[in-house]
Formats: C-alpha cells, sequence, structure tokens
C-alpha cells in the first residue's frame, strides 16, 4: 500500500517536471514519496522475513521452497553454534529454531540415551511430550535400535507408534551418534499434517545431525 503510494508519488513528480508546478513537485512530492518508500519498504520486510529472536537474528523468507528453507536454515544455524558443545544448550535452541522456522513442525525435541534399554525425554518445543521411551519401541525407540532415520509418512500406519500427542499425523525421528557409531540421542518432529516429511527433510536433517553429533558426541 505505502509502496504503491510512493510510487504514484514519484510518477506526480515526473508529469510535474513538464508542467510549471516543477518547484512545488521538488519541495512537496519529493520529500513524501520518499517518506512513503521507506515506509513502505520496511512494511514489506517486517511482513515478509521470518525472524527468529536469537542473538544473530535468523532471516527466512517465508514464500522459499523446503529446500531453499533448509539451506538457508543451515547457513544461519552453523554459524550460530560455532562454540556450542553443552548438550542442553545446543538441544534447546536447535528445537527452537525449527520450530520457528518450520511452521508445519507441531514438536520438535530430543530424547536421549539414558540406559542400554531407555531414551529420556530432553529439550523440546511444543506440547507435553512422553517422558521415557524404551528401546525398540515407537519412531524413536526404532531409529535408535536400527540406527538410522525413521520417515514417518502416517504415523497410524506405523507399527507400534507411541501418540504422546492424538494430533500427530506424520513424523520423522534421526539418531545422533558418537565417534563409535553408538546412538547417544534422537531428534524427534511431529507434524499434525500427513506426508508432511519427504526426502528433502531427510536430507537436510540428517546433515544438522551429524553436525550436532560432531559438537556434542566426537
Ligand atoms: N511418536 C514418538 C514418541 C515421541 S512423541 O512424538 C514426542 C514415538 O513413537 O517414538
Amino acid at each position: 500500500m505505502l509502496l504503491g503510494l510512493g510510487t504514484l508519488a514519484l510518477l506526480l513528480i515526473i508529469i510535474c517536471q513538464f508542467t510549471a508546478a516543477k518547484e512545488a513537485a521538488l519541495v512537496y512530492l519529493f520529500p513524501a514519496s520518499l517518506a512513503l518508500f521507506l515506509l513502505g519498504g520496511w512494511q514489506y520486510l517486517r511482513n515478509n522475513y521470518r525472524l527468529i529472536r536469537r542473538d544473530h537474528h535468523f532471516f527466512i523468507h517465508h514464500t522459499l521452497t523446503k529446500g531453499d528453507r533448509y539451506y538457508r536454515f543451515m547457513e544461519q544455524f552453523k554459524a550460530s553454534i560455532v562454540n556450542e558443545t553443552e548438550a542442553i544448550t545446543l538441544m534447546a535452541n536447535t528445537s527452537a529454531a525449527l520450530y520457528e522456522v518450520f511452521d508445519t513442525f507441531s514438536w520438535v525435541g530430543f530424547y536421549l540415551v539414558k540406559d542400554a534399554d531407555l531414551l529420556i525425554l530432553g529439550p523440546f518445543q511444543g506440547s507435553m511430550a512422553c517422558s521415557t521411551i524404551r528401546y525398540g519401541k515407537g519412531v524413536c525407540g526404532t531409529a535408535w535400535k536400527e540406527k538410522k532415520t525413521q520417515l514417518v509418512p502416517d504415523v497410524e500406519k506405523f507399527p507400534g507408534h507411541i501418540a504422546c500427542s492424538s494430533l500427530s499425523r506424520s513424523e520423522i525421528v534421526l539418531p545422533l551418534f558418537d565417534s563409535k557409531g553408538e546412538v547417544k540421542a534422537v531428534l524427534d518432529i511431529d507434524s499434525t499434517r500427513k506426508g508432511n516429511f519427504d526426502e528433502t527433510d531427510k536430507v537436510f536433517l540428517e546433515k544438522l545431525t551429524t553436525l550436532l553429533s560432531r559438537h556434542l558426541y566426537t
């Protein structure tokens, strides 16, 4: 709206150059159109860039494709965790950043390997969740046991899925490894949309969990 008014004012200035009202155009119209352009530009930036509240201010344009969004996210996220080695801190900020940038994620969090048979709930964003999960149980316990990403298009078709939230329809769970290849934690992301996760999510989130594993467990 403001950008439109600014454009109109500029057009009027150009028209006035060819009429006797040159001085009026410069004295009145030019400052007005400049103000409208500046206000309109700020309004556009404010409405179209998702600002994630962190020290380094992530800017992710909401019209980006999923792949581009991940690419921008990874570029900025890597820079923001350069010196981070505390597991709880890094997991808390990873959950917050993913939850804010990807609005189809309804729950984002970590489960940590407590002992040979138990995962315990770690830092997360979203509604309250199951506190513990046994080895090999649910999507998380399966990712731990099979040591590989579980991409679940429809949770109702996953045998033994644990429904911490009845709203969850699809899920992806990725293991984090130590230098010996042992699973130390899993990153769990839910969506209320069936089929929300695809190969793009898997590729980029595996890059993320590899980065986190390197920071925390190697
Ligand atoms: N659905 C997961 C349980 C964790 S909640 O989604 C946060 C599972 O089946 O392991």
